[in-house]
């Protein structure tokens, strides 16, 4: 499968059925830098991902001339595209004084409120870009990676990442995943385009903004081994769902719907603090969000223990949508006793370009 970059409406990477691997980067403007160095970054990176996406080479990877650097640096050479998907979001930074885009503000786009069970590490949150490259290849994902970055040399540095390394959400007619935790994650989620008009696309804002959509990245951890110790009846009361089978605990099935009013001995099968009781679009006045998150790991960590979680990643037409579920979650979500979330940032992904133009080209004109 190759993905074209000039799609039409929307960017690659949100509807697109997740794909195996997935690394996330956040970028930041150098001081001084100026809209002008911003509008030939997103040209450059651009023209850069429909070429990646097709699955070429970023320019040459051995110039004719051996005086010459190359640049593309050559290590997906000879791979296929597997998928891969760029795509790109705008920070709350982008939109301050200091560029004189601030009359362009996407309307919801501000930094995420401080909310309950976070513990950020401030060397994890933020970023006036956002690069979140999937494909069923990590090389060809790194590589995508790799290459943005060098291309964005002197106009920004690096901020963040979390690099996935495996699918833990499903889009439609996707078998579901399990997450670092044994559970198939992303059986509930949006997956129609009538949802994702609904819940993911932006229409009421300026011209420029139409069928963008926002995006919040989290990068949770896992208290890994606190987890593998907990008897399974506790684990299925933090998820009010069964582990083999994902089914909802009033149901057999993985897609049956769960029952939040039924009762055994006078008790909620399903607890109220259980994390889908919490999140689920029933008791949320009808609240959805499309999740497309990531298993990941990062080795182990200074106390010698598994270093791993969640890359979390969702889109929505407001990011209020995040606020109100963490806000609710954070404060009674069984499942807060074995996560914490340290990395955060939200961004507003802009529309994909059409043919010879670029990213948010109309912010220039
Ligand atoms: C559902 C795991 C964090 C929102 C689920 C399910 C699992 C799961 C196993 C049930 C299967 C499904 O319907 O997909 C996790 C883990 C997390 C995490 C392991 C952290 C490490 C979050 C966060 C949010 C969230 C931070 C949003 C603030 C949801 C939603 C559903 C869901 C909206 C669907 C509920 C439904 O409609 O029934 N999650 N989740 N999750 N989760 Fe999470």
């Amino acid at each position: 499968t190759s993905y074209d970059f000039y799609t039409g409406s929307h960017q690659v990477g949100i509807a697109t059925p997740p794909q195996r691997h997935c690394i996330f980067m956040t970028f930041d403007l150098v001081a001084g830098a100026t809209s002008k160095d911003l509008q030939v970054l997103l040209a450059t990176w651009s023209a850069a991902i429909a070429q990646l996406q097709a699955g070429r080479t970023v320019g040459q990877m051995e110039p004719i001339s051996l005086s010459a650097v190359a640049t593309d640096t050559g290590e997906a050479y000879g791979l296929s595209t597997a998928g891969l998907t760029v795509t790109v979001g705008l920070g709350p930074g982008v939109f301050d004084k200091r560029l004189g885009l601030a009359a362009h503000r996407p309307k919801l786009l501000a930094p995420l409120p401080a909310l309950p069970s976070e513990s950020l590490d401030p060397k994890l949150t933020g970023g006036d870009l956002s690069v979140q490259a999937c494909a069923d290849d990590p090389q060809v994902v790194y590589h995508a990676i790799r290459d943005l970055a060098r291309l964005g040399r002197g106009v920004v540095e690096v901020g963040w990442t979390v690099m996935g390394f495996g699918r833990a959400s499903a889009g439609a007619e996707q078998s579901t995943p399990r997450n670092l935790m044994g559970y198939k994650d992303g059986t509930r989620n949006v997956s129609t385009e009538a949802q994702r008009a609904e819940f993911v696309w932006v229409d009421d804002d300026a011209a420029w903004a139409a069928g963008g959509t926002y995006q919040v990245a989290r990068k949770i951890q896992m208290d890994i081994e606190i987890w593998d110790s907990a008897t399974m009846q506790t684990q299925h009361e933090v998820f009010g769902r069964t582990k083999v089978a994902g089914a909802p605990l009033t149901g057999t099935r993985e897609f049956d719907t769960p029952d939040f009013h039924a009762t055994a001995g006078g008790k909620p099968i399903i607890d109220p603090d259980s994390h889908v009781a919490l999140a689920s679009p029933e008791n949320n006045r009808g609240l959805r969000i499309l999740r497309r998150g990531y298993n990941f790991t990062d080795g182990l960590n200074e106390a010698g223990q598994l270093d791993a979680g969640l890359l979390f990643i969702a889109y929505m037409n407001t990011p209020e949508a995040f606020i109100r579920l963490q806000t609710k979650m954070g404060r009674s979500d069984k499942l807060n006793e074995y996560i914490t979330h340290v990395g955060s940032g939200v961004f507003f992904v802009p529309p994909a370009p059409k043919p010879g133009h670029y990213l948010a080209e109309q912010l220039f004109g």
